[in-house]
């Protein structure tokens, strides 16, 4: 079995669902050989036009390289919004898996031609079995779906509703996940800051700080990460919990994706310019060594020179550690797609390139700010150029001359040189 992961990490976990499925109830076995593979997934994203055109370019070419009798299935959002589409396009495909039905893989496996995409699929308290690419570092869905409308987003339609997974259900598979080795949990979600507010079953309602508070509990956890928090729903006593409980990883993604108020108010984000940064700058007060990470959409419908300047402004005030932007790209069934969109590509490519120019302006000073530092690192990968690499605490990304006897252990290390995206050290001992 081969599988090709597109797109966020929520969908890197449901490959590790599907993969753990198909390997205790099929005995499939994973190779990096889609020629010699009986099985082909493709779990997919829609959150932007390219990757959903780059989809049929690869599947022809996976059904014409792919061994005899192989089956080609297509798993993910986009599977949730092409459905039988797909199909029509491409009739090779064998079965097409939306992003909310992923525990039936082993089902559709064996029916011809199926389209599982029902996006109102209740699989928040399906009992998956287990399977983790990393020894070091477990993901762990606390919720799925998403419940915001943003205008520009096409998720909510991919992975429908947003439902809790209830809290013993994620403390016993962060247990489980440590006393097999993790020392770090990475929770997923749409949106895990407004975690608790509505489960399937009969669960009283709760939040995620109460869950944070309880994970932290988890003797051998040494580290919690979490993706994706909502800046409209950075409350005190959520700031306050991610400031003082040692646990939690002092790097926050805050996704601002626009730094106009009139934008994000055409964009439904519920929240200014001046809520994000007062978020922020609450952030940067009490933790001061804390990495903030955002996401950017640029030419948006109706985006002005006047909002890109705001845009500006607010890297200006917050300097991201990191930032990932994207120009607009309008989506099937979300409000936006009917907006009119009035900016023409050489303009919302030059408004690309003056964010991306302006963050990697901000990212070399930062990182030269850097050298000389002491850093403890959580070692998970090994190169094949004698260097290991791992993560600080604030999500620096820090390599070392050395061997697999790092691997899974927490080491300071001092700064000896600045890459932009990979800083290099030396063991302190
Ligand atoms: N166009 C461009 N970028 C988008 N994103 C989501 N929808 C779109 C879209 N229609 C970006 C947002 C989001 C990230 C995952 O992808 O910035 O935070
Ligand atoms: Fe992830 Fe969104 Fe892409 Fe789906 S559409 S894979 S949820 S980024």
């Amino acid at each position: 079995m081969f599988i090709e992961t597109l797109g966020c990490a929520m969908n890197e976990r449901d490959t590790e669902h599907m993969l753990a499925e198909l390997k205790e109830k099929e005995n499939y076995i994973a190779t990096n050989d889609f020629k010699s593979a009986d099985l082909i997934l493709i779990n997919t994203c829609s959150v932007r036009e390219k990757p959903v055109a780059k989809l049929f370019s690869e599947l022809g070419i996976f059904n014409k390289k792919k061994k005899d009798g192989a089956k080609i299935g297509v798993c993910g959002c986009t599977a949730s919004h092409l459905g039988h589409e797909i199909i029509k396009r491409a009739p090779y495909v064998s079965f097409v898996l939306g992003a909310r039905n992923i525990s039936k893989i082993t089902e559709v496996l064996h029916k011809p031609k199926a389209v599982e995409i029902d996006i109102n699929y209740d699989e928040s308290e399906f009992a998956f079995k287990d399977f983790r690419s990393s020894k070091y570092k477990a993901y762990i869905n606390i919720s799925i779906g998403c419940d915001k409308s943003c205008t520009f987003c096409i998720v909510p339609k991919t992975r429908g509703d947003e439902i809790s997974i209830p809290m013993n259900l994620i403390i016993d598979e962060a247990t489980r996940a440590v006393s097999l080795g993790a020392k770090e949990i990475f929770l997923l979600g749409q949106n895990v800051n407004n975690y608790g507010h509505r489960f399937s079953g009969n669960h009283e309602k709760t939040n995620f700080t109460k869950l944070l508070q309880e994970l932290s509990k988890i003797d051998d956890l040494r580290r919690i990460r979490f993706t994706s928090p909502h800046p409209f729903h950075m409350d005190d006593e959520f700031i306050e919990e991610f400031a003082t409980n040692p646990k939690i990883c002092k790097s926050m993604h805050m996704p601002l994706q626009s730094g106009s108020t009139k934008v994000l108010k055409d964009m439904k984000r519920g929240y200014t310019k001046e809520w994000f940064l007062n978020r922020a700058k609450k952030l940067r007060d009490m933790v001061p060594d804390v990495s903030i990470s955002t996401d950017i959409i640029v030419a948006f419908a109706g985006e002005s020179d006047e909002d890109i300047k705001d845009t500006i402004d607010v890297m200006n005030q917050v300097k991201f550690e990191q930032v990932f932007s994207f120009k607009y790209s309008p989506r099937p069934q979300t409000e936006a797609e009917f907006f009119p969109n009035t900016i023409d590509s050489d303009t919302a490519s030059a408004r690309l390139t003056s964010i991306q120019e302006l963050h990697i302006k901000q990212l070399d000073e930062n990182n030269a700010s850097k050298l000389g530092n002491t850093y403890t690192v959580y070692f998970e990968e090994l190169y094949n150029d004698g260097f290991v690499s791992g993560r600080s605490d604030n999500n620096i990304v820090i390599k070392v001359k050395g061997s697999e006897e790092l691997l899974g252990k927490f080491i300071d290390v001092k700064i000896t040189s600045i890459g932009r995206t990979v800083l290099t050290g030396e063991i302190i001992n």
